[in-house]
């Protein structure tokens, strides 16, 4: 009997299908992966990508997002139910409210968000790409939803706008306090605190680095720095190690794992595959308007 990996691979062949994975969710998917990556590039691959079944091995808004860029392909979710608790932390009624209130906002909504919420927007962001794009919007008042801890990042960034924070919450991120940091830093002194946006103001204003999940294993890559504290979900900790192995990483306290990205096992994307189960669908109308943002988003990146 063929292992689970060996099955996947035939699978994958005979299927012509991908498998894009996000650094967050378990080292037996990452390591079964065609692609890893933070939520942007695995959104530009995902565009890019030929392949007939594209298998997302993370939480319910990146195979949503990869099914509005690719309607004609199938997008399978391993684990359709592993779900992201902030993609749904924004309303409708109060983007309605703001938009009347200025004539010239701009809606800018983090990728981490369900497809109708992207339906509302004007154009979807990455942590990784978020100030650039606010940057570049010719609008002076800006809703940022919905995390308020990357909003919150982005209006320091970009002072020049007013950027509205809604009051959306990573809850892994928002649980790592000032606190936490200082305590993590007495242990590992010599450590580099690497940090992901979506901390609180409070923890970012202790890095030595901010940026996406990419940002800061391609840090950790270029430092001469032997030591690292991690301010985000562990499961950068498997590529830094690939990238730079002998360096010594800390997460900052216990548990930061996402519960959503760790529900994704490499059986489950065997089965996925096995069964074609766990499609995304999208009602066209609210694909279309998504993709509207989505596509705006992909067009400032490049610019
Ligand atoms: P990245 O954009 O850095 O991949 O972040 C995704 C995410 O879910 C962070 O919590
Ligand atoms: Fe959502 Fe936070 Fe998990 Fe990222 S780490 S998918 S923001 S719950």
């Amino acid at each position: 009997m063929d292992s689970v990996k060996e099955q996947i691979e035939k699978l994958k062949k005979e299927k012509n299908a991908v498998i894009l994975a996000h650094y967050y969710v378990p080292g037996e998917v990452q390591e079964i992966a065609d692609e890893i990556g933070d939520s942007f590039y695995l959104s530009k691959k995902a565009k890019e990508s030929d392949a007939d079944i594209l298998v997302f091995a993370g939480v319910s808004f990146m195979g949503e997002s990869a099914k509005i860029l690719n309607p004609a392909k199938k997008v399978l979710l391993p684990v359709p139910e592993a779900d992201c608790p902030m993609a749904h932390m924004a309303d409708a009624e109060r983007i309605a409210r703001m938009r009347e209130q200025y004539d010239d906002l701009a809606v800018v909504c983090y990728i981490n968000s369900t497809a109708s919420l992207k339906t509302l927007a004007d154009v979807c962001v990455t942590s990784s790409n978020a100030v650039k794009i606010v940057k570049a919007l010719p609008n002076q008042n800006i809703y940022f939803l919905p995390d308020g801890n990357l909003a919150a990042y982005v209006a320091e960034q970009v002072p020049q706008k007013n950027v509205i924070c809604n009051d959306g919450f990573c809850p892994v991120h928002k649980k790592i306090t000032p606190n936490d940091v200082l305590k993590a830093k007495e242990f590992h002194p010599n450590a580099l605190f690497l940090v992901h946006p979506e901390c609180t103001k409070d923890v970012l204003a202790l890095a030595d680095f901010i940026g996406s999940t990419s940002e800061i294993i391609s840090f950790a890559e270029r430092s001469t720095a032997e030591e690292f504290l991690i301010g985000t979900e562990t499961g950068v900790f498997r590529e830094i190690h690939l990238r730079c192995p002998g360096r010594a990483l800390y997460p900052v306290m216990e548990g930061q794992c996402c519960e959503g990205m760790k529900m994704i096992t490499a059986e489950s994307v065997l089965s996925c595959l096995q069964q074609e189960s766990g499609e995304v669908t999208l009602e066209e109308n609210i694909r279309c308007s998504a993709a509207h943002a989505l596509d705006e988003m992909l067009r400032l990146a490049r610019a």
